[in-house]
C-alpha cells in the first residue's frame, strides 16, 4: 500500500517535471500568483486545453485573470468563495470600464487542488477554449494578460455570474507562452500546486529532497525573485519568464521624464547661463546622455505599445516623431560647432540646431504628460511631473530670454572675440 502510493506519487513527479509555468506576481501585490501553462500536445497541435492557477489569500473577495490587451474585449476569469470551502470560477467578457458579464462559451473546468485551505484560495482550471476565444496563438512569446483584484469579505457565491464591485488593483503583463509549455498531465497543479500551508514558508521546495513526499510549492518569495524578470521555481522542472509589464512602463516613464523634463532642458540651461569658456561642451555632454537614456526609453515604450496595439495611439506616434527628429540634433549641433571654431562665425546650422531643437524639446515634454494620461498614472503622479517639468521647461525658456536680452548671438560673439583676443595676448606673454 506504502509502495504503491509512493510510487504513484513518483510517476506523478516525473510527469510533472515535464510541465512548465508562466508565473506572475503583481509587483504591486505579491501575496497573489497566477500561473499558466499550456499541454505540449495544445503548443503542437496549435489548439486544444491550457491550465491556469489563480491563488491569493481569502481576504481578497475575488481574484481575477484575463487574456487581452484592456478590459474591453478581454476574456476574464474570475475566482471567489462559493461558501462551501471550495472556489467559484467565472468566465466573463470585459466590455470597457464596467462590470464584466459572464461569458457561457467558455468551457471551464474547476480542477483537483482547488480550494480554501488555510486562508489560501486556490483554483486550479482547465480551459478547454481559452486560447481559441482570445485568439491567441499557443506559442505566443508575447501574450497579453491583465490582473485585477479586490479586497473584501467573501462573495460565497456559486454563481457563475454573480454581481461583483470594482477592483482595488489591476494591470497588466506579458507571457512568453513557449516559456509555459510541457507536459501532457491532466492536471499539470496536483504536484506543482503550492499546498496553501507552504506557500507562504517557502519550504518544502525541492520534490527530490522532500522526504515527507507532499505535494512540493514554489517557493513563493516571489517578489524577491522577480527583479531578475526570470526565475525557475526550485521544484527544478518548472522554468518561468514573465516580462512585467508594470516595470516596464515605470522604467520608461522614468527614463522618458528625465531626458525630457530635467535633462534636455538643463543642457540648455547651461549653455545659455553658465559662465563658463567650456559650456558648449558641457551641453554637448548632457544632451547626448540624455539622448542615449531616451533610447533606451523608447526600447521600453516601443515594446509597450507593441504588446498593447497602442503604436497609432498619439503618445507613442508623437514620441516616435520626436525621437526620429532628434537623431540628427547632435549631428548638426557638432558641425556648427566645427564651422564655428573653424570660421569663427554662425552659420544657418546654428539656426536650425536651436529652432528644431527647442521645437522638439517642447514636443517630447508635452508628450511626456501625454504618457502619464495614456498609463492612466495618479493624479500624484501627473502633478509631479507638471511641477518638474514646468520648473526645468520654465527655467529653460527663461534662460533663452536672458541670452536674447544680453544682446543673443552678437553679444556672444564679442564676449567669444574678447576671450580669444586675451588667451591670444596670453599666449604671446607666455613665449616671450
Ligand atoms: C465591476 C467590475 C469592474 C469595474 C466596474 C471595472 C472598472 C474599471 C475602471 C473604471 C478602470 C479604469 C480605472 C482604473 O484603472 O482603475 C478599469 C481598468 C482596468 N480593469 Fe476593470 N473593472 C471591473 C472588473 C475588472 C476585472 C474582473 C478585471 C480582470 C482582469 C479588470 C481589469 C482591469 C484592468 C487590467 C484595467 C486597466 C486596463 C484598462 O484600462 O482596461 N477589471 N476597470
Ligand atoms: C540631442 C542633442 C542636443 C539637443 C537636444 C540640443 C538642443 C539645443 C537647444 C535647444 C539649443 C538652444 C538653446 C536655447 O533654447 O537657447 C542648443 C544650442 C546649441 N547647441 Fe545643442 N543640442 C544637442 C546637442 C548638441 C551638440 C552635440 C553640440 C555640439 C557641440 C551642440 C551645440 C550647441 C551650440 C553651440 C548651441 C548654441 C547655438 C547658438 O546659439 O549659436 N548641441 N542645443
Ligand atoms: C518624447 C518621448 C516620450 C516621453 C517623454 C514619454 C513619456 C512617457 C511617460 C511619462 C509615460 C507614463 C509612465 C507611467 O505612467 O509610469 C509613458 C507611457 C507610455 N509610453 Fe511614452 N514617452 C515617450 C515616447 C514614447 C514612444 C516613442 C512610445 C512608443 C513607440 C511610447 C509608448 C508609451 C506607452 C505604450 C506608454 C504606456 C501605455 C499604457 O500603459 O497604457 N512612449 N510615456
Ligand atoms: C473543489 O472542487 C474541485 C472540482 O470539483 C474538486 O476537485 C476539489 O477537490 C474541491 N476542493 C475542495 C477543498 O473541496
Amino acid at each position: 500500500m506504502r509502495l504503491t502510493t509512493s510510487t504513484l506519487l513518483l510517476a506523478t513527479l516525473a510527469r510533472v517535471s515535464t510541465a512548465q509555468f508562466a508565473r506572475f506576481v503583481p509587483p504591486s501585490d505579491s501575496s497573489i500568483t497566477y500561473r499558466v501553462n499550456v499541454p505540449a500536445s495544445t503548443a503542437n497541435s496549435g489548439s486544444g486545453p491550457i491550465f491556469f492557477q489563480i491563488t491569493g489569500p481569502s481576504s481578497k473577495q475575488w481574484i481575477a485573470l484575463g487574456q487581452g490587451q484592456r478590459m474591453a474585449g478581454a476574456h476574464i476569469y474570475v475566482v471567489y468563495a462559493d461558501g462551501k470551502g471550495n472556489v467559484t470560477v467565472s468566465p466573463r467578457l470585459g466590455t470597457g470600464h464596467i462590470e464584466p458579464q459572464f461569458n457561457s462559451d467558455a468551457r471551464v473546468t474547476l480542477l483537483a487542488g482547488s480550494g480554501i485551505v488555510n486562508g489560501q484560495m486556490v483554483a486550479n482550471v482547465r480551459c478547454d477554449n481559452c486560447l481559441q476565444m482570445a485568439n491567441v496563438r499557443a506559442t505566443d512569446s508575447r501574450s497579453t494578460w491583465l490582473f485585477a483584484v479586490k479586497d473584501g469579505d467573501p462573495l460565497d457565491s456559486t454563481s457563475t455570474s454573480a454581481e461583483i464591485s470594482q477592483h482595488d488593483n489591476n494591470g497588466l503583463f506579458v507571457f512568453d507562452l513557449t516559456q509555459a509549455t510541457g507536459g501532457n498531465s491532466a492536471n499539470p497543479f496536483v504536484a506543482a500546486a503550492p499546498s496553501p500551508s507552504s506557500a507562504r514558508t517557502g519550504t518544502g521546495s525541492n520534490p527530490t529532497s522532500n522526504p515527507s513526499g507532499a505535494p512540493s510549492s514554489p517557493s513563493d518569495t516571489a517578489a524577491g525573485n522577480y527583479d531578475s524578470g526570470s526565475d525557475s521555481e526550485s521544484s527544478g522542472a518548472v522554468s518561468i519568464v514573465v516580462t512585467d509589464t508594470a516595470r516596464m512602463l515605470k522604467i520608461h516613464g522614468i527614463l522618458m521624464g528625465l531626458a525630457f523634463a530635467v535633462l534636455f532642458p538643463l543642457g540648455a540651461i547651461i549653455l545659455r547661463l553658465l559662465p563658463s569658456p567650456h559650456k558648449v561642451h558641457i551641453h554637448m555632454a548632457v544632451q547626448f546622455i540624455a539622448f542615449i537614456l531616451a533610447i533606451a526609453g523608447l526600447s521600453y515604450g516601443v515594446m509597450l505599445a507593441e504588446d498593447f496595439a497602442l503604436l497609432k495611439n498619439k503618445h507613442p506616434v508623437i514620441g516616435m516623431i520626436v525621437m526620429g527628429g532628434l537623431f540628427f540634433q547632435p549631428i548638426v549641433g557638432l558641425i556648427h560647432h566645427w564651422l564655428f571654431k573653424v570660421k569663427g562665425k554662425r552659420t544657418i546650422l546654428a539656426y536650425i540646431h536651436t529652432y528644431w531643437g527647442r521645437a522638439l524639446m517642447i514636443l517630447g515634454i508635452i508628450n511626456g504628460g501625454l504618457g502619464l494620461q495614456l498609463a492612466n498614472n495618479t493624479s500624484g503622479g501627473k502633478v509631479a511631473y507638471a511641477v518638474v517639468a514646468g520648473i526645468m521647461g520654465g527655467t529653460w525658456l527663461a534662460s533663452a530670454g536672458v541670452y536674447y536680452a544680453r544682446g543673443g548671438s552678437k553679444a556672444a560673439l564679442a564676449a567669444r572675440e574678447a576671450e580669444r583676443k586675451e588667451t591670444a595676448s596670453d599666449g604671446e606673454n607666455g613665449t616671450r
